[in-house]
């Protein structure tokens, strides 16, 4: 029997400000059953477009998109905050709430043509991941897909990447 996933988020109030819930994934990670099955929904997405790239930003996006890039077969690329790649960067910035942040790929992290699915483990304002999309853009990647564990659907992110074809397994 599958697992109901919404089991396995942690809604936290007035955190990490007040009037925000925050949606914690770590007791889906945190189980093995329930990480399994997340990540074996993913596969089977990324799979049926021929995936050969995943990239994710720092630092949630990175849990997601690993274990789908092992089981794929495919190469994983990490788009990260300033700062921390050596090496020639692409940059893309994005909005905060107040404010702008950044995030950069390395240069040879994406060949052009390839196929690409962008993971997060959350979309809420759709920022940082329309900036990771720019970067693999920016390298000729083709975005095939997006796939995240949780939409919040009232920050409307889906607004910003509506071009793109998207697996969500929850929303809030
Ligand atoms: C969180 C989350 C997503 C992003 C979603 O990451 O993991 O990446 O915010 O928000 P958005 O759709 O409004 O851009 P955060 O920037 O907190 O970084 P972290 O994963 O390093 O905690
Ligand atoms: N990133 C942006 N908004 C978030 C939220 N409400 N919970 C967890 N991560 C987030």
């Amino acid at each position: 029997m599958a697992l109901d996933l919404r089991d396995y988020v942690a809604s936290i109030q007035d955190f990490p400000e007040k009037g925000v819930t925050f949606r914690d994934i770590s007791p889906l990670m945190g189980d093995g059953e329930a990480y399994h099955q997340a990540t074996d929904e993913i596969i089977k997405f990324a799979r049926d477009k021929g995936v050969e790239m995943i990239v994710g930003p720092e630092a949630r996006g990175f849990i997601v998109g690993c274990p789908v890039a092992y089981a794929l077969g495919v190469g994983f690329a990490p788009a990260r905050k300033k700062g921390k790649l050596p090496r020639e960067t692409v940059k893309a910035t994005y909005d905060l709430e107040y404010g702008e942040s950044a995030l950069y790929l390395q240069k040879d992290a994406i060949k052009p043509g390839q196929k690409v699915l962008v993971t997060d483990d959350l979309l809420a304002t759709g920022g940082t991941i329309a900036a990771t999309i720019r970067l693999v853009e920016q390298l000729g990647g083709i975005v095939v897909g997006t796939a995240f564990l949780i939409e919040l659907k009232d920050l409307n992110g889906r607004e910003k990447i509506k071009d793109y074809d998207m697996l969500r397994l929850m929303e809030y």
